[in-house]
């Protein structure tokens, strides 16, 4: 598919498109953010739990790697920034075939434990304080729920 891209200028922004796409997710749904430190992969995943119905604060899983929460479909929110320089898997395929939907931080990092079918959501930061999001999926199912997006 091509790449859609959606430009956010305020946080409230970037959440909203986390918001909007996260009802349009099923169990099983695994999506990876990119993005330099302080791009708004975190933010994006507040979206995301405020549209999974979450109404616990969703903060960045750093020093745990995972945090789970309760919603209307689960939330496993994974930041393996930590595992950039190790091969250790904490059971990865347990949460991306779990009942939740699952976002990973830094999923490069990870890379050969990811599933084949994802979509990857790259933060940049855009024109003065701007970000730009950048959707790429290689599944039918993620592909229409982007086109549903802007
Ligand atoms: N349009 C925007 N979208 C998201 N975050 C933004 C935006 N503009 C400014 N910010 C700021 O950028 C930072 C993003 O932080 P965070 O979401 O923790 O990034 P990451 O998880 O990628 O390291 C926050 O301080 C937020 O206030
Ligand atoms: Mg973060």
């Amino acid at each position: 598919m091509n790449k859609l891209k959606i430009n956010t200028n305020t946080v409230q922004e970037t959440m909203l498109i986390g918001e909007k796409l996260a009802k349009m997710l099923r169990a099983g749904d695994v999506l990876t953010l990119e993005g330099e430190l302080g791009a708004g992969k975190t933010t994006f995943t507040k979206g995301i739990a405020k549209g999974l119905g979450i109404t616990r604060n969703v903060s960045s899983p750093t020093f745990t790697i995972v945090k789970e929460y309760e919603g209307n479909l689960p939330l496993y929110h994974m930041d393996v920034y930590r595992l950039e320089h190790s091969d250790e898997d904490i059971g990865f395929d347990e949460y991306f075939n779990g009942n939740g939907v699952t976002v990973v931080e830094w999923a490069s990092f990870i890379e050969e434990y990811l599933p084949e079918h994802l979509l990857n959501i790259r933060i940049n930061y855009g024109e003065e304080g701007s970000r730009v999001l950048e959707f790429t999926t290689n599944s039918t199912h993620f592909e229409s729920i982007v086109n549903e997006l802007p």
